[in-house]
C-alpha cells in the first residue's frame, strides 16, 4: 500500500506540477493529499523526493504501476462516475410551461452531485447535504429535525429539494431591484450561494467556515479533475463550487408523475376537466384540491401565486419564521407554501415536521386551523353570527379525505427519486 501511494505521488508531481504529500484520511477508505500553493512548484528537493519517488516504484514493488490516466487513477478509485457526465437538462413538458427548466453543463451538475454527497466537507466528516436531504425522500429527511454534525439536532425539518428548478419562477425583488430566489422556510436566502454558505457553516449542520470547505476540497484526490472537467482547469473557489451544487440542485425536477402522464395523455394544458389517466377517487381528489388547495398551493402547473403564509399551526408561534427575520409582528407565522410534488415521500409534514403524515396534514386542514394573528386570509371564514371572521374548517367526509389523498400521491415522480445522476456516487 505504502509504495503504491508513493507511486500514485510521484505520478501526481509529474502530472500536475506540484508537489502532493499523501496522508491517510479520516475515512481510511481513501487518502487524502496536500497540495502546495502555486508559489511553490517543483524544487530541486522536491525533483530529488520525485527520484526517490519513481526509484521506488521500480526497485520495491512487482504492483504494476497505475496508468498515467487522472480519471482512472484520481477518480475511480473513490467515486462511480462514468467519465462522461451524463445530461442535466430538464425538459418540462408543455403543460408546465408555466416553469422555466434547468440548463446544466453535465460536468458542472456532476460536480454538484458529489459535492452535495461529500461527507468530508464537514468538520465531523459525518455530514454531507444528502444526509438531510435523502434522495428516496424527495430529497427530504424522514426525520422530524435533521441530525447535524456530532449528533446535533436541527429546529427545522428538512426541505424537499425536487421541485428546485421549479422555483425560479418565484423569484423575489430586494429593494434595489435585483431579483432574488426565496429559500428556506423563512426565505432568508436568496441564493443558492446564501443557501449553501448556511448549511455548510451552521454549527447545527457542517459547522465548517467557508475557506475549511475550500481547503478540503482542495486536499482530495478526485476534485482536481472533476473541476477540470467542469470548469477547464483545477482551481476551486466558492463561487465555482455554489454554481456546481446550484446547477445540480437545480436539475432536480419532478415532472414524470402519474398526474403528469395524465395530462399529457390527455394533451392538457389547465388540470380544471377530470383526466382519463387518473381514477375517478383522484379525479374527485383533484377537484377538492383545485378549491380548497390550489389559491395557495398553485395549479401545479405554473408557479404558485402566494409563495408564503400562514396557515395556522399554532398560537402563539413558537417558530417565528419569518417573523424573526423581519421583526414585524404581521410575520410571525409566516412560511414557505411548499410546493406539492414527491409530497407522497416527504414525511413529516410542516416546518417543524409536525404532521407525520398526509391524514394529519388533510385533518389539520379539515377541522385544525387556529385563530392566529396573520393567519392567512384563504383560510378564513365569515361568521354571520358574530361578524368576525374565524378559522376556515373544510369539514371534509372521509371519502373526501381519501380523495384528496389519493390526488396528492399522484404528484410522486418515482422515477426522480432513483434516478442514478441524483444518487450517491461515493464508493
Ligand atoms: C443537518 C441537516 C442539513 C444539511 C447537512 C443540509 N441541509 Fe439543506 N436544509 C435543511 C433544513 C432543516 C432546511 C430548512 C432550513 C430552514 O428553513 O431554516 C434546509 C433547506 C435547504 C434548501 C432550501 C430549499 C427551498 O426550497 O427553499 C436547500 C436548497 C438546501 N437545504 C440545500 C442544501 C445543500 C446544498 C446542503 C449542503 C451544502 C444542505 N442543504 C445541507 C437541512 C440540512
Ligand atoms: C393559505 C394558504 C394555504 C392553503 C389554502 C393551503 N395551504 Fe398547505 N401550506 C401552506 C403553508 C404556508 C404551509 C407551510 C406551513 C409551515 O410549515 O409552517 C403549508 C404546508 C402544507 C403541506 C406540508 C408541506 C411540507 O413539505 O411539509 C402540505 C402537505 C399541505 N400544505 C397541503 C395542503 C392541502 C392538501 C391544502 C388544501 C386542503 C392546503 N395545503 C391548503 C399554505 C396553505
Amino acid at each position: 500500500m505504502l509504495v503504491y501511494r508513493h507511486c500514485l505521488g510521484a505520478i501526481s508531481i509529474i502530472r500536475n506540477g506540484s508537489f502532493f504529500v499523501f496522508e491517510q484520511g479520516r475515512n481510511a477508505k481513501y487518502f487524502t493529499f496536500i497540495k502546495t500553493s502555486p508559489s511553490m512548484r517543483v524544487k530541486p528537493v522536491l525533483i530529488c523526493l520525485l527520484l526517490f519517488g519513481l526509484l521506488a516504484c521500480t526497485h520495491e514493488s512487482e504492483i504494476p504501476l497505475p496508468q498515467p490516466d487522472d480519471f482512472d487513477l484520481q477518480v475511480s478509485p473513490f467515486l462511480s462516475l462514468d467519465r462522461t457526465a451524463p445530461d442535466y437538462t430538464v425538459q418540462l413538458p408543455a403543460h408546465l410551461l408555466g416553469f422555466s427548466g434547468a440548463q446544466a453543463k453535465p460536468a458542472v451538475a456532476q460536480l454538484g452531485r458529489v459535492l452535495f454527497y461529500d461527507k468530508s466537507l464537514s468538520k465531523d466528516g459525518s455530514i454531507s447535504c444528502a444526509s438531510c436531504h435523502h434522495q428516496n425522500a424527495g430529497f427530504s429527511d424522514p426525520e422530524k429535525v435533521s441530525t447535524g454534525v456530532y449528533g446535533r439536532l436541527g429546529t427545522r425539518n428538512a426541505m424537499a429539494l425536487g421541485s428546485m428548478p421549479w422555483l425560479s419562477g418565484t423569484f423575489v425583488f430586494d429593494s434595489t431591484g435585483k431579483s432574488l430566489l426565496p429559500l428556506f422556510w423563512d426565505h432568508r436566502a436568496g441564493s443558492v450561494a446564501e443557501q449553501s454558505t448556511a448549511a455548510f457553516t451552521n454549527p447545527l449542520e457542517m459547522d465548517l467556515q467557508i475557506s475549511e470547505v475550500l481547503e478540503k476540497i482542495n486536499q482530495s484526490l478526485f476534485y482536481p479533475w472533476l473541476f477540470q472537467q467542469a470548469f477547464g482547469d483545477t482551481l476551486v473557489t466558492e463561487a465555482r463550487v455554489f454554481t456546481a451544487l446550484s446547477q445540480f440542485m437545480g436539475s432536480m425536477s419532478s415532472q414524470h408523475t402519474r398526474f403528469d402522464q395524465a395530462m399529457l395523455q390527455a394533451g392538457a394544458t389547465d388540470p380544471v376537466a377530470d383526466l382519463p389517466g387518473l381514477t375517478p377517487q383522484e379525479n374527485e381528489g383533484k377537484t377538492l384540491y383545485r378549491l380548497h388547495c390550489e389559491s395557495c398551493h398553485g395549479g401545479l402547473t405554473s408557479p404558485q401565486k402566494v409563495y408564503e403564509a400562514n396557515n395556522g399551526l399554532e398560537n402563539p408561534y413558537i417558530d417565528k419564521g419569518k417573523g424573526a427575520i423581519t421583526n414585524k409582528f404581521y410575520d410571525n407565522g409566516v412560511f414557505r407554501v411548499p410546493m406539492l410534488r414527491n409530497i407522497g415521500k416527504t414525511a413529516p409534514y410542516m416546518h417543524d415536521g409536525r404532521f407525520a403524515d398526509l391524514d394529519a396534514v388533510i385533518e389539520h386542514y379539515s377541522s385544525g386551523v387556529v385563530k392566529v394573528f396573520g393567519l392567512h386570509g384563504d383560510l378564513l371564514t365569515y361568521n354571520e353570527n358574530t361578524g368576525n371572521y374565524d378559522p376556515r374548517h373544510l369539514n371534509l367526509d372521509p371519502t373526501q379525505k381519501a380523495a384528496l389523498k389519493a390526488f396528492l400521491l399522484t404528484l410522486t415522480d418515482e422515477a426522480a427519486l432513483s434516478d442514478p445522476r441524483f444518487s450517491d456516487p461515493f464508493k
